[in-house]
Parts: C-alpha cells; structure tokens; sequence
C-alpha cells in the first residue's frame, strides 16, 4: 500500500492549474444554463499532498465555492477514491469544509470503473441520461480506466472527459503479456495492436482517435520529467465548441508557447527571459494557405483557428487581420457591419497571395499535425 499523502510535482501543479482554469470557465458556463451539473473525480487521492497542498478535489471545490460569478443551480461533486486510508483522509478534509446549500458533495471509497459503470448501467435502465457532467480522470497507471467507461461518459450530452493518460508507463509496459488485456481494455478493442504505433506519441494518438468517436473535439497536453520524457498526456474530449475554446485557452494559460507542454526541467528563470507568445507569423501562413482568394466570415476564420490549429480565437484579429488589412497594398478586403474591428457578420476576402503563404512547411506543422489532425 502507498503512502496516504505524497510530495506535491512540478507537473502536478501545472496539471492542477490547468483544471481550475477550466473550472473556472466551466462552472458559470453550465451553471446558467442546467438545474444540475457533476463534476467527477473519479481517481480523488487523500485531498492534499504531503505540504499541505490542495488535492484536485479541493481545488475543484474552492473554484466553484469561491466563483466571482453567483453559481445558482446545482453542482454535485462525485469524488472517488479506491484507497481506503486515503478515501478517509479526504472524508476528513471535506468535513470541515463550508459549503453553500446548492453543492452536493459525495465521497465514496472505491473503484471509480465499478461505480461508474454501475451508475450508468442505472441511469440507462430509467431511460435517463447523465446530467452535464465533466470527468476527471487521473489514474496512477493503465489498468483501471476502461474505454468502456469513458466512452459511455461521453455519449451523454454535454458530459466532457479529462484524463491524465498514462503514455509514458504504457509505452514502457506495453510488451508485457500481463497488460495486453488492460491495455485492450484502455483503448475498448484489441485492434490497437495492429492500429496504433507503438511509440508514445503513437499511442496518445491512437487513445484520441478513439476518443473522437464519441468526442467531437479532442486535445491533448503533454507533461514530461526532468529529462524532458513524457510521462503522461492530459486528454480532453468534448463535443462542445465553448468546451473547447475554454481547454485551449487553459491550456496556453500553463504554456504561453503553445507548443502544449510542461515540462519539470522548465527552468522559472529561463522562463521569464524567453518572450512567451503565439507564433503569429506560422498562424498567419496558416490561415493564408486556407483562406486564400476566398471570401469568407468571420465565423468562418475563427472556427478554422480554434478547431484545427493550435492557437486560440484571441490570437487572430488584431495580431494578424488588423496588419494584413492595413498593409501598404491591402492583403484582405473587410466588409464589417460597424465601423472598425471584425464583428459578428464581417466578411473577409483575401486578395491575393502573399510571401506567408510562400513560406515552405517548417517543423511547427509537423508538430500540429501529430498533436492535433486524426
Ligand atoms: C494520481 S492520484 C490522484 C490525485 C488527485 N486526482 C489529485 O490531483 O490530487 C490517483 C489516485 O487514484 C487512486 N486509485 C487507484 N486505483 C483506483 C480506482 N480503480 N478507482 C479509484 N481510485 C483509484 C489512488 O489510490 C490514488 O489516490
């Protein structure tokens, strides 16, 4: 058995911030909208790590308890913890929480594939359908989260999965026989072993494609160790365009490269020296050699940017349209409701080609097609 609490990691953190981010977003977003939302933790730990530190069940509580927007409906936290001794030490913590009379709050100990599986079973028995939910699923390693599971989670409307996907322990393991029912387990068939490639970036790819067969959308963030391996992906699915749109943006929070990863060899000082911002010269070549002669909406350039590149609906207009737009010969034509900026209903088109588009494919591609076009 391991130990109840253990020492808080650089990746852990940075993990932690990018679900309260989302929360943070998440909540109000729902909220105004369903009488009830779930959050799950189905892998909760003891609530707190060895310094005191909050646990994700903590950190998903205090987000919505502490919301600068009044959360009126309903939230039930789902918290699952199959370690007894560290299910109790949660327990604890929650009791001496403070609560508004809208939260519910659960702690079970046990296995998070069992009560799932059980409470789906029951809720599609009753002809039901699971409430607005978003899953978080942080396991240690490969064995206890079934596709079966997070499949079934999915196909509810407006229930969304955020898993921490064990690629670095899988890629190590994955010739071991005693894994091979675990991992048909993990991926929900047996086709993986002639499918996926048996690389780690091969298998979070195979996982994501797995994924989008009941997620409309799906993401991933890398968090690799001290000697810069990765050692697991953070997997988000939803089918939700705001969904989406809120990851990314949580996602660049922890990253501001955007290259989607965080790494424990980060060193803060270098941090602060290296200017962190989107590379706007690769999303402009980007949206040049999509849109180029056409005319299209606004709409239109936003959705291609948030849905198939890596950057983010903020990092488009005034960055980029503005500049092309006021070039000494104009690379776009707006026509825009108002008077200035690009609103809903403007239309752009593009004139003519320009050096971007001439820019010859670089590594950046390369690195946005593995993590993102399946
Ligand atoms: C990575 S830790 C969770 C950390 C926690 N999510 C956080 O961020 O603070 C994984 C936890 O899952 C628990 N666990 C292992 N197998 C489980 C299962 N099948 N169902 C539920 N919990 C399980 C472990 O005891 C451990 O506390």
């Amino acid at each position: 058995m391991g130990k109840v609490r253990w020492p808080l990691d650089q990746h852990t953190k940075a993990k932690h911030d990018i679900l309260s981010e989302y929360l943070k977003a998440w909540y109000p977003i729902l909220n105004s909208t369903n009488k009830k939302i779930v959050y799950i933790d189905g892998f909760a730990g003891p609530g707190e790590y060895e310094g005191g530190e909050a646990g994700s069940p903590i950190i998903a509580l205090h987000t919505a308890k502490d919301h600068s927007l009044k959360l009126k409906s309903e939230i039930v936290f789902w918290f699952i913890e199959e370690d007894e001794e560290r299910c109790n030490h949660l327990k604890s913590i929650l009791a001496k929480e403070e609560v508004p009379q809208n939260f519910t709050i659960h702690a079970e100990c046990g296995s998070f594939d069992e009560r799932l599986t059980r409470a789906l079973e029951d809720i599609e028995n009753q002809g039901k359908h699971l409430a607005p939910t978003f899953a978080f699923i942080d396991p240690f390693g490969i064995s206890d989260t079934p596709f079966s599971v997070v499949g079934k989670i999915l196909k509810n409307k407006k229930c969304e999965v955020f898993i921490n996907f064990m690629s670095g322990f899988l890629n190590r393991f994955k010739d071991l026989d005693m894994n091979e029912e675990h991992i048909n387990n993990l991926f929900g068939t047996p086709a993986w072993q002639a499918e996926a490639t048996r690389t780690e970036q091969g298998f979070v790819e195979y996982y994501q494609q797995r994924l989008g067969t009941t997620a409309k959308y799906v993401r991933s963030f890398a968090m690799k160790n001290e000697n810069n391996q990765v050692i697991y992906r953070l997997v988000f699915g939803t089918n939700s365009y705001e969904g989406l749109k809120k990851m990314k943006a949580a996602m660049w929070n922890v990253d501001k490269s955007g290259s989607f990863t965080f790494s424990d060899r980060t060193d803060p000082n270098q941090v602060l020296l290296i200017p962190h911002e989107p590379n706007y010269q690769d999303l402009k070549r980007l949206i040049v050699n999509k849109f180029d002669g056409l005319e299209v909406s606004i709409e239109d350039i936003e959705r291609y940017v948030v849905i198939e590149t890596i950057y983010r609906e903020t990092h488009f207009k005034r960055q980029i349209l503005t500049h092309m737009e006021n070039a000494t010969s104009p690379e776009i034509i707006v026509d825009r409701p108002g008077k200035s900026g690009y609103p809903k209903g403007t239309t752009i088109t593009f004139v003519s080609p320009t050096e971007a588009s001439k820019i010859t494919d670089d590594c950046n591609e390369t690195a946005q097609k593995s993590l993102f076009d399946f």
